[in-house]
């Protein structure tokens, strides 16, 4: 079971299909209402738009009806990275995977980045907390330097 934190047109959940026969559900979740109709348009076949689930409204609200996650994609507003993260950690399965993108946002993690400091304050603070929940819990945390960054948490 997959559940996205920002979805946009949902475009990420073609990823998990594609090598991913065994998946059961795909919660995708987006609170801009002007997009659902492009995730509509999008030629995923049926097969596929069975299992997902598109939530038009706030990511949060999603989460407290749902649980049991294999894989969580965290891509929504920066600043509520880490509220989303502490709320997500108690509904992941044994051996699930939660992957942080945009995790050092244009410069961001340093501090010094072209990014507002509102948000590079939130993804500083959110680098502190994982950090912090890997070591708590022996949790793998993984750095993926590439263009803006990933981060991947094995729990
Ligand atoms: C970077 S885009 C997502 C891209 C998508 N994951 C992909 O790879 O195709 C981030 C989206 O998160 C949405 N978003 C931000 N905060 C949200 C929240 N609390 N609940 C739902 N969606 C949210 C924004 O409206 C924006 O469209």
């Amino acid at each position: 079971m997959i559940f996205e934190f920002g979805s946009g047109y949902g475009h990420s959940a073609f990823w998990y299909f594609l090598h991913q026969n065994s998946i059961s559900k795909v919660y995708l979740t987006e609170r801009r209402d002007d997009l659902l109709k492009f995730y509509n348009e999008v030629p995923f076949p049926n097969e596929w738009r069975n299992k997902i689930h598109y939530h038009q409204g706030d990511a949060f609200e999603l989460l407290e009806q749902t649980s049991g996650f294999d894989f969580v994609l965290i891509d929504g507003q920066k600043n509520s990275y880490t509220d989303f993260l502490k709320a997500v950690l108690p509904k992941m399965k044994p051996q699930g995977l939660i992957a942080v993108d945009n995790a050092f946002w244009k410069g961001a993690v340093i501090g010094e980045g072209e990014t507002s400091a509102t948000s590079a304050e939130a993804i500083l603070e959110h680098h502190k907390v994982i950090k912090q929940v890997a070591r708590d819990n022996s949790y793998r945390l993984n750095y993926f330097p590439f263009r803006d960054g990933l981060l991947l948490l094995e729990v």
